[in-house]
């Protein structure tokens, strides 16, 4: 990818599901940091710690699954139907997922949402005519925390990562 950044065939250079760990042992040797680390997040799975250290090399965050993969066979409702996120959403006349959307916006990283449905898809593009406060933030830094992807299926006994905690860099 540096190559590529180098001849012009990359404006920049993304990554994802880089934990601290993986990430600070590509820093030292990166020419060219990457500008971005695609990771799950969102208000289920608030990576606290891994974007604070991302601000600190200036490198952006952006959310894969933002609504915790809701309905998908390895999601769950933990964000779409969590009653602190639903309770926001009414008292402000949105839905839950502009509520979620809001909040990854609201923290300085983007969302990935997939929708299939027109209706849906325009729905969490209208997030910017409403803030959440800091008492809904707070709110929602209440929110249970887990993983939506444990990501088991990446496992081998003879492959880089042979436990969940080598996976995410110890973040399960
Ligand atoms: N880099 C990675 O390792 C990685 C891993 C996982 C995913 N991703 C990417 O992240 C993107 C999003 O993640 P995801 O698809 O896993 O999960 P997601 O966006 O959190 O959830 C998608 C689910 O939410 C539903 N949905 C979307 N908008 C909705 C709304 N406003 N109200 C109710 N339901 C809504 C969708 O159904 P409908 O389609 O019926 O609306 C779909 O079932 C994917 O496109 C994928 O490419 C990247």
């Amino acid at each position: 990818m540096e190559e590529c950044y180098k001849l012009g065939l990359a404006k920049s250079i993304g990554i994802c599901n880089y934990g601290v760990k993986k990430l600070t042992k590509l820093l030292e040797i990166a020419t060219f940091p990457p500008a971005v680390n695609q990771v799950e997040m969102n208000p289920s799975w608030q990576q606290g710690k891994l974007r604070e250290f991302c601000k600190q090399k200036g490198i952006h965050v952006s959310a894969w699954s933002a609504l915790g993969a809701y309905k998908i066979f390895w999601g769950s409702g933990a964000v779409m139907e969590n009653p602190i996120l639903q309770d926001i959403a009414k008292a402000k006349g949105k839905t839950i997922a502009q509520v979620a959307l809001r909040w990854v916006y609201q923290q300085g990283s983007s969302a990935m949402a997939k929708s299939t449905n027109r209706e849906r898809m325009k729905q969490n593009l209208d997030i910017f005519d409403f803030e959440l406060s800091e008492e809904d933030l707070e709110r929602i830094s209440q929110v249970p925390q887990r993983r939506q992807y444990t990501g088991d299926m990446w496992l081998s006994e003879n492959g880089s990562c042979k436990t969940l905690e080598e996976l995410w860099d110890g973040d399960v």
